[in-house]
């Protein structure tokens, strides 16, 4: 392997190590990436002996060294070089208690340290040492399972998850993000041990399901988070989209497994990871809103806004950022019909203006969910489909060069308005400026000043309103 340890620090590692007469080796998931060809991110380096010592010698003897940042509670220590960090941290055993993920440490040798990782893909090193420079160290056929394509743990999987149960969910998003299988033994200890995943932080949790979220087919990894029982415990408003109720002739779709399609099929299309989310997320209403009709069948009205009620509280509960990115999804879950609508009914300028109004720039994005959001297995029905959003689409290309809706700002302010007829700030000023917005948008005056200012004038002297200085 030796041609392969490219970068730099490598070779300064080994010398010294050497020096210092102490063992370090390359482990973990750079090694793993590194042998399956996948760009490789933060080097691990394990030493026998002090890693913290280690690192200051190693970062000291560079030309320009870089700050070493200690973690004394965990016994590592790291520093950025040529654009990587690079962890170190003595060769440990470990063990746990139940109740949480922090563990006792003790030193130990390479070995003890390679058991007590989570899977043998994961426990590779590579010695950085002089008489034995590039060996690949592998006693847990870690290489075996990389060809087979098999996520197994070490030791006994109860106790590997055990020790640390956000394992579990490491497991099924390396299944997501590289599509390598998990090994039977493993799944069912996952089966068996998912309640312990209550230990793990929010933010731990949530961390593994962006990485499913924005893996190729991320339906892989919550097929497998369902599978396993952990999703009930760790998102169960997605699992309550799942299933087939059938009365009569009338079946609805399973929710569950649609949102998963449309998540797959926005995937190639975005890396936004919001806009995987609004996909995932789009139809969290229908459960709480799906009605039967005896003639028509089952419904789902309303469930865009309450889906987008849904937002906020599911944002929390799962210790997401409250913020701009929040606001973003719950505007798609709001609008995610809306060009559906559209593409249905005669498409009048009057409600392509006010979409894109209220999507503002979103509008490309949400486009995008609606294209991912037909999963129709009728090919007619997808080509019609299509067809209408492509009408829609260039409608709104249309109605954007000429009336420049997206960023709508209105052509009269509130202090014009307060100026032109000397009143104080209050209820009249929102009055006005939403009658002159509704107007634009509906095509009754152009988004231009003169006629603006003009319906200003009326309208003001419909509530009663004359200006100050007599036009
Ligand atoms: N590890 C572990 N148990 C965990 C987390 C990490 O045993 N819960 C070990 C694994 O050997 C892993 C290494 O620590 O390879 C580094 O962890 P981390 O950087 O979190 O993961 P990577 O495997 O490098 O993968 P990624 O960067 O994609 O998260």
């Amino acid at each position: 392997m030796q041609e392969s340890l490219k970068h730099p620090v490598f070779k300064i590692i080994s010398r010294i190590a050497a020096k210092e007469g102490i063992q370090a080796f390359v482990i973990g998931g750079y090694v793993r990436d590194l042998l399956i060809g996948r760009p490789s991110k933060d080097i691990d380096i394990v030493v026998t002996g002090g890693g913290i010592e280690l690192a200051r010698k190693v970062a000291a003897s560079m030309k320009h060294p870089p700050e070493v940042s200690v973690f004394k509670n965990f016994g590592t220590a790291m520093f950025r070089y040529e654009g990587v960090e690079i962890e170190f941290v003595g060769a440990r055993r470990e063990s746990y208690n139940r109740d949480s993920r922090n563990p006792v440490v003790e030193n130990g040798t390479l070995d003890d340290d390679r058991m007590r990782r989570d899977f043998t893909i994961n426990a590779l090193a590579v010695s950085l040492n002089e008489d034995d420079y590039g060996q690949l160290i592998d006693s847990f056929d870690g290489m075996q399972d990389l060809q087979s394509q098999i996520i197994r743990t070490p030791l006994s999987p109860d106790a590997t998850f055990s020790d640390d149960p956000l394992r579990m969910m490491r497991a099924i998003r390396f299944a997501s993000q590289i599509g390598f299988h998990i090994h039977p033994d493993t799944f069912a200890a996952i089966v068996r041990n998912r309640e312990r995943i209550s230990i793990i932080s929010k933010e731990r949790i949530v961390d593994e399901l962006h990485k499913i979220i924005l893996s190729e087919r991320p339906s892989v990894g919550f097929q497998l988070l369902d599978l396993s029982g952990l999703l009930d415990l760790i998102f169960p408003e997605l699992t309550a989209m799942k299933g087939v109720e059938k009365r009569g002739k009338y079946a609805h779709k399973d929710v569950f497994l649609h949102s998963l399609q449309v998540l797959d099929n926005i995937a190639p299309h975005t890396d936004n990871l919001w806009l995987r989310w609004a996909a995932l997320v789009h139809d969290i209403g229908k459960p709480a809103t799906k009605r039967f009709q005896p003639d028509t069948g089952w419904t789902f009205h309303g469930h865009e806004f309450t889906g987008a009620n849904m937002i906020p509280s599911l944002f929390r509960t799962l210790k997401l950022p409250l913020n701009e990115s929040m606001k973003y999804v719950r505007k798609l879950v709001l609008l995610h019909l809306r060009p559906i609508v559209l593409a249905e009914d005669v498409v009048t300028d009057s409600a392509v203006r006010r979409l894109l109004f209220e999507a503002g720039d979103d509008i490309d994005d949400l486009m995008l969910l609606c294209d991912a959001d037909i999963t129709s297995k009728n090919a007619d029905k997808i080509y019609r489909y299509r067809q209408n959003y492509e009408l829609v689409r260039r409608k709104l290309k249309e109605i954007e060069e000429k009336d420049a809706i997206r960023n709508f700002q209105p052509p009269v302010s509130g202090d014009e308005i307060i100026a032109t007829f000397g009143i104080p700030p209050g209820r009249e000023i929102g009055i006005i400026k939403n009658a002159i917005k509704d107007a634009i948008l509906d095509s009754i005056i152009p988004n231009e000043y003169q006629a603006a200012r003009t319906f200003m004038l009326q309208k003001a002297a419909e509530l009663g309103l004359q200006p100050v200085s007599g036009e």
